[in-house]
């Protein structure tokens, strides 16, 4: 297919994707041997069959589930780098990839594990690949501000090797502004911002205007509701807020309605960016299958996925030397 040629060909940057949702079946189960765990299936099919999600509470349990194997430095090492090499084989030159330290510390495995096994990962992968990276540390919404407040000052010593704070998991009654103080003095200490506004939630226009207006974030993982609402396009347009939409999560969440999400973005002059969010529990599509369904069930063509693919590297928080050498 010419169109599938011409995604894989194209040079792109990945901009939302969950390091834990990339965590394929294979590597959970090579993990799992490896830390002496037992996994409650036969084999990775069976695994794979028990991916079956309908909404983000639902899917959240799988995905939290399992990343239960993941307790060493080279767990989390093995875990970015198997990512990367998969994307630079897709001609990702540079990806920003979220973590969810939450998940990891509070069963008792210690930040530094986390942000040294990613970074040695990260590194490994430049090394063999040729791929750059960043980090982007994501807060779990539905756990308290103080939990969250807590991992933000674990991850100050580490303030370096994190480009960016985010804002994931379960959006019901967990806004922005439930995150305000931190996501202030995250800016203070140099950290870009962003925020999930998730398809499929209540409250999202609320939420949406939050992310923007009282938060002050550079982009919005997600973020389709806004189409609804004429004020908030005109807010993002007047602060050229960028979007990471990923095709697959829109289709599970609003089945039928994908088509609209992407193309109506675009049409309208917002700053869209396509990823792939979880690919190991999304049938395994990662950013090329993810541009191939925008192409399929939005009639995306090359001129679509150039425009997507600079505002990508536009959006990336690098410096413009590199901005410049990707570009
Ligand atoms: N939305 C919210 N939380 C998440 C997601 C998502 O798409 N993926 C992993 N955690
Ligand atoms: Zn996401």
């Amino acid at each position: 297919q010419p169109i599938a040629q011409f995604i894989a060909g194209l040079p792109k940057a990945e901009l939302h994707v969950h390091l834990e949702g990339t965590l394929e079946a294979e590597l959970k189960f090579e993990l799992a041997a490896r830390n002496k765990l037992d996994l409650p299936y036969a084999d990775v099919a069976a695994m794979r069959a028990s991916y079956v999600y309908h909404d983000l509470p639902s899917f959240l349990t799988i995905f939290y589930e399992g990343s239960e194997v993941l307790l060493h430095e080279a767990d989390f090492r093995d875990l970015v780098y198997a990512y990367l090499k998969k994307v630079a084989s897709q001609n990702v030159l540079y990806a920003e990839m979220f973590f969810d330290p939450q998940q990891h510390t509070d069963r008792g495995v210690p930040f530094a594990v986390v942000i040294e096994g990613l970074t040695q990962g990260r590194l490994e992968a430049e090394r063999d690949f040729g791929i750059r990276s960043k980090l982007i540390m994501c807060f779990v919404r539905e756990r308290s501000a103080q939990n969250a407040m807590a991992v933000f000052e674990m991850a100050l010593p580490y303030k370096h090797l994190i480009v960016g704070l985010g804002l994931d998991s379960d959006e019901k009654d967990n806004p922005p502004a439930k995150f305000a103080e931190i996501f202030r003095r995250g800016r203070e200490e140099g950290f870009r911002l962003t925020m999930h506004c998730d398809v499929d939630q209540l409250n999202t226009h609320e939420h949406i205007r939050q992310a923007i207006e009282v938060i002050g974030v550079e982009r919005i993982d997600h973020g389709a509701n806004l189409l609804d609402r004429p004020e908030l396009i005109a807010a993002a347009r007047e602060k050229g807020v960028f979007f990471t939409v990923c095709p697959f999560a829109n289709e599970m969440m609003r089945p039928g309605e994908n088509q609209s999400i992407a193309r109506r973005m675009l049409d309208l002059g917002l700053r869209l960016t396509l990823n792939s969010d979880d690919p190991a529990y999304m049938e395994g599509k990662y950013i090329n299958e993810n541009m191939l369904m925008a192409h399929e069930l939005a009639d995306f063509g090359p001129e679509d996925f150039i425009a997507v693919s600079r505002n990508a590297f536009d959006a990336a928080w690098i410096d413009e030397d590199l901005r410049d050498e990707l570009h």
